[in-house]
């Protein structure tokens, strides 16, 4: 018989008081013997729907595994709220960036003042504070990057000599779905032109304007703190929770974790109830090769939890068991009332009506009847809707996608590669591994990419230097070439030690998925492993989809 101190993760039994303990049991009792009769007579085929079929052609390509989502997408590519076309619904709109027009008539006003008329092309130092430079600036970068927008610029500082001003500004890349906003800062040689406008002879590279980087702009850094406790007495009490424990999710891999933790959100929001999370994860060895199973792995490594507090309603469940036992503790004649549903296929539509302050999913049943994806099968689905914008990727991580960007120019190709297991399993995919062997990549690629372009390759290819000799046609990289981005020093190398108190965080597979992912799509052409590089199967021999 399953106890009910396992799912409850830290809160105290006496919070709980015999009666439930008993009422939880024997309804425990009940669901075992119904789910014992069910699990002989049906036999488990769930096919979640499917997200990305409609959308745009590319979106599709890439991809159409999410149809099995749990068990066959191999990992090397995690889908977000923002990959969603129309993924992005809740929230701001992004302010207007700053527009070729915006610029021009500012550079008609400064030069309107101008009262001589003729300047100097060689006075010295350059004035980094006249207006003119920033927007020389503002007018290059509009014609260096057009796949990015900017928002708001710092004040130009100098840079290392007297023909140099450092600036730092607020951009985001168009690809990105999702509003937040990024920082870069680089240098920039001007000179001033007879006309008294300046000209840029020159731009920096990505971040190479160091006098400008502490220049601070609001809503950039990251802030995912866990929220103090709720400190007026009654509000713990007025709101309403969906608690799921944890089930047979824990310990799998990231794209079933995320598949459960939609599924639980969805039926929060049709509950309008604030969900419990877990911010710690446990996440299968099988998706970070050469590690044991992960346990305490903190959610934020992977996923923004800034934006999911402010588009979803959540609370974090330490706090929120916290918050309980101090309620109960404090109204001893006024406990917190609550539900358990220990069977999955009682339906969100039942419980609608549900007054009890908290709704407590517990899942103790055997695999797979403990995922929590269950919940939204069968009825649920009519009604359940994966809130997809809700979640998006760490900040911390897209600081490194956007870096990575940054230094290929946001001007590259980009080539997904699978190979790892499937590689090496020839009975499956017999052809995969000699497919998508330099030689014959560089032979496939001709027709695809022009030569002497940047090119970034996806891959959970691991041997350093394995794509090297497509270095002879392209300049090409892989995520292991920005080591230095995640290295003892690097910002997101002290920014995850201080969320993990102290303790370093490796940069894992999981990680490295979801940066590949994201550097993967902001290529301008994209070329896949399954259809493109070659006609294996993406599932195995003879699981190809007939079009
Ligand atoms: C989904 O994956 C499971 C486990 O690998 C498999 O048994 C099932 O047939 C798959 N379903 C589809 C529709 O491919
Ligand atoms: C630089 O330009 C600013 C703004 O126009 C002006 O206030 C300042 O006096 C200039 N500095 C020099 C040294 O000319
Ligand atoms: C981070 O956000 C919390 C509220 O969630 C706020 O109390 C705190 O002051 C913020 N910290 C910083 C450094 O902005
Ligand atoms: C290709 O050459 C560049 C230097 O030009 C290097 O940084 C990169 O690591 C090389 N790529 C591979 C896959 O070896």
């Amino acid at each position: 018989m399953p106890k009910v101190a396992s799912p409850l993760g830290g809160i105290k039994s006496d919070l709980l008081g015999e009666n439930a303990l008993k009422l939880t049991t024997n309804a425990c009792f009940g669901v075992m013997v119904i789910a014992v009769v069910t699990l002989t007579v049906i036999a488990v085929t769930y096919q979640p729907p499917d997200p990305w079929l409609q959308p745009s052609r590319f979106m599709t390509k890439i991809f159409t595994a999410v149809e099995n989502a749990t068990y066959q997408k191999d990992g090397s590519i995690l889908i977000t709220g923002e990959d969603v076309p129309g993924g992005i619904v809740t929230g701001a709109a992004a302010p207007p960036a700053i527009s070729q027009s915006d610029v021009q008539a500012a550079e008609e006003l400064v030069l309107s003042k101008v009262t001589d008329g003729v300047c100097d092309p060689n006075s010295m130092p350059i004035n980094c504070s006249d207006p003119g430079v920033m927007i020389a600036i503002e007018k290059a970068n509009l014609d260096k990057f057009p796949d990015i927008e900017s928002f708001e610029y710092g004040a130009p500082v100098r840079g290392s000599d007297e023909t140099e001003c450092d600036i730092a500004w607020k951009f985001k890349p168009k690809k990105e779905n999702s509003v937040r906003m990024y920082k870069d800062y680089r240098r920039y040689k001007l000179q001033l032109e007879p006309s008294c406008a300046y000209a840029v002879l020159d731009a920096g590279d990505w971040h190479s304007g160091k006098n400008a980087r502490p220049q601070k702009f609001h809503g950039i850094d990251v802030n995912d703190s866990v929220p103090a406790q709720i400190e007026a007495d009654d509000s713990f009490r007025k709101r309403k929770y969906l608690y799921y424990s944890r089930g047979g999710d824990y310990c799998k891999g990231m794209s079933h974790f995320q598949w459960s933790l939609l599924c639980a959100l969805g039926e929060a929001q049709y509950l309008d109830r604030t969900f419990v999370l877990d911010l710690d994860l446990c996440l299968s060895a099988a998706s970070n090769p050469g590690h044991e199973d992960e346990k305490v792995k903190d959610f934020r490594f992977y996923f923004d939890f800034e934006h999911l507090m402010e588009a979803a309603s959540v609370i974090e469940q330490k706090q929120f068991l916290k918050e309980w036992e101090d309620w109960n503790s404090r109204h001893s004649g006024d406990q917190i009332t609550y539900k358990v549903v220990s069977d999955f296929k009682v339906a969100p539509t039942q419980l609608q009506g549900e007054e009890s302050t908290i709704l407590w999913r517990t899942f103790e049943l055997p695999e797979p009847d403990n995922y929590w994806y269950r919940v939204c099968e069968g009825e649920a689905e009519k009604v359940i809707q994966r809130p997809w914008n809700v979640l998006w990727k760490s900040k911390r991580l897209m600081n490194i996608v956007n870096s990575i960007c940054g230094s290929l120019g946001w001007d590259f190709d980009s080539l997904h590669v699978v190979r790892g297991q499937k590689a090496q399993n020839k009975e499956l995919w017999p052809n995969l591994d000699a497919d998508t062997a330099p030689e014959a990549l560089l032979q496939k690629l001709k027709d695809k990419i022009d030569e002497k372009r940047n090119v970034y390759i996806a891959t959970n290819e691991l041997q350093p230097g394995y794509f090297e000799q497509l270095n002879a046609s392209y300049k090409v990289f892989v995520l292991d070439d920005f080591q230095y981005l995640w290295a003892p020093g690097s910002e997101w190398y002290s920014e995850t030690t201080a969320l993990a108190n102290g303790q370093p965080v490796e940069f894992d597979g999981n990680m490295r998925a979801e940066v590949d992912s994201e550097v993967f799509m902001r290529g301008k052409k994209h070329v896949e492993t399954f259809g493109e590089l070659t006609f294996d199967c993406k599932d195995g021999v003879h699981t190809c989809k007939s079009s």
